[in-house]
């Protein structure tokens, strides 16, 4: 797949993957694809750690499967569909959400993008300095027919994850991202209306255009 804008719009979370090995050609590309991206002042404090380690991978599936059920379980049990989802594919994420905290350590191979802060804090400025990076990779993940979920729940035991994973000192992760060939098909994101978060020189004035 080559045009760019059918890619963003089929770039949705793929939580059902096969163990199938990936090619690390693909993984390469995916890299490449996320080196490519903005960053503060280009200085690319950016570091991805590949994981294939299943001993690894399950250490921190453990984490990310006890906030699953301390935090994020209980959320979707109780909140209401998004905008642009229906109740049947909000239950249908559901689902695909529980399936990826069980098998999240089978995924073939994980991307973890990190930053190094050294002796700085975190602030937002990290943050948009990686996560440009991440969602080129979500996208040339796609566009190779590779399935990825950006995730952070991990961050919720921060700290016992990027033990499991020897991240060291001044190393942070931002998100994981497990990497797959799908099991189910691609297909349109869900979202809401661009009149109902798009306002033109007054908040809350839709921006005529869109009308
Ligand atoms: C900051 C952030 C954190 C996320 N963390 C997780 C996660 O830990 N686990 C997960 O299954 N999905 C995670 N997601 C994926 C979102 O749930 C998903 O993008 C959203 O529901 C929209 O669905 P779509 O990507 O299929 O269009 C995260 C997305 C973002 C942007």
């Amino acid at each position: 797949m080559d045009d760019l804008f059918e890619i963003m719009q089929t770039t949705r979370s793929m939580r059902r993957l096969k163990p199938d090995p990936v090619p690390d050609e693909l993984i390469r590309k995916i890299l490449e694809a996320g080196a490519c991206a903005a960053n503060g002042g280009n200085t690319q404090r950016w570091r991805f750690l590949i994981i294939k380690d299943g001993e690894i991978k399950q250490a921190v599936q453990m984490w990310y499967k006890r906030a699953f059920e301390e935090v994020v379980g209980p959320r979707y049990a109780t909140s209401a569909p998004p905008p642009g989802v229906s109740p049947e594919r909000y239950k249908r994420q559901h689902s695909a959400v529980e399936y990826l905290t069980e098998h999240y350590h089978e995924a073939p191979v994980w991307i973890v993008a990190c930053i190094d802060e050294g002796t700085a804090r975190p602030t937002r400025w990290s943050g948009a300095s990686i996560y440009p990076a991440v969602q080129n990779m979500l996208l040339a993940a796609r566009a190779l027919g590779l399935g990825c979920t950006l995730t952070t729940r991990h961050l919720l035991y921060e700290r016992e994850t990027e033990a499991a994973m020897g991240l060291p000192e001044g190393v942070h992760s931002y998100a994981i991202l497990p990497i797959g060939y799908p099991m189910g098909r691609f297909g349109p994101v869900g979202r809401g209306k661009l009149s109902d978060i798009v306002f033109q020189d007054k908040w809350g004035q839709p921006y005529r255009a869109l009308n």
